[in-house]
């Protein structure tokens, strides 16, 4: 019998298989039963455990991640955070995404570019208007956080009780070299400018990635899915 992990990884090939060809055709269909295997998925599932979690913590750097699947279509991994770590303001450029929490507990703050057209040129020190949405907190019983490539599409993930690991499922991948597209799909930072509280029309700056967060790789102690 097939495992919920490899249930989740047949319906997102499913989902996203030819994302990038041209006539490929998003079904909200496949993608609302992506989400429900999603929100299944605990930490066994993926073979986190106890001793992973305690290495996490013990090493030095600010999150862990475990690359359980890529290819041009869709990424799998999973992200290890360590408490009051906060994976810095990013985007997901023409993506979708699921991210289920599956240990700990994290708050997530999200924000929707006003104008498309505002996601195609991220030069640095460059201002984009967004709305910004009420944060939320989310744990393991909570189900997956949805992001599509209008809504949702930048967001910050901080660590409130750690460590917190989430499930990542995202397409296309980020494709830094432009491996698997005609072009490279860039990840990009960003930080508050303004925001006074008052409405959620907030302006945000394009940054440099952050030097003082980083990751370290963690081998996926799971079955590989292939
Ligand atoms: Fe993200």
């Amino acid at each position: 019998m097939a495992s919920k992990i490899e249930l989740l990884w047949k319906q997102a090939l499913k989902c996203f298989t030819g994302c990038q060809i041209p006539g490929y055709v998003f079904s909200s269909k496949n993608f609302e039963k992506l989400t429900n295997l999603m929100n299944e998925i605990t930490a066994e599932d993926v073979s986190v455990n106890k001793n992973m979690l305690d290495f996490v913590k013990a090493q030095p750097a600010p999150m862990c991640a475990i690359d359980v699947f890529e290819n041009q279509d869709i990424t799998i991994a999973v992200f290890i955070l360590k408490s009051g770590m906060t994976l810095p303001m990013h985007n997901h450029p023409e993506m979708h995404g699921l991210l289920k929490v599956i240990n700990g507990v994290v708050k997530i703050n999200s924000y929707t570019f006003e104008t498309q057209d505002d996601e195609k040129t991220l030069e640095l020190g460059r201002t984009i208007s967004v709305t910004k949405h009420a944060p939320v907190t989310v744990r393991s019983t909570d189900p997956a956080c949805v992001l599509t490539p209008i809504l949702k599409n930048i967001h910050e993930i901080t660590c409130l009780e750690g460590p917190a690991a989430f499930l990542d499922v995202l397409s296309p991948p980020y494709d830094i070299l432009g491996k698997y597209g005609e072009k490279s799909r860039l990840c990009t930072y960003f930080k508050v400018l303004q925001d006074d509280g008052t409405t959620d029309k907030v302006q945000l700056e394009v940054t440099n990635v952050p030097l003082d967060f980083y990751s370290h790789s963690i081998m996926y102690l799971g079955k590989p899915l292939s």
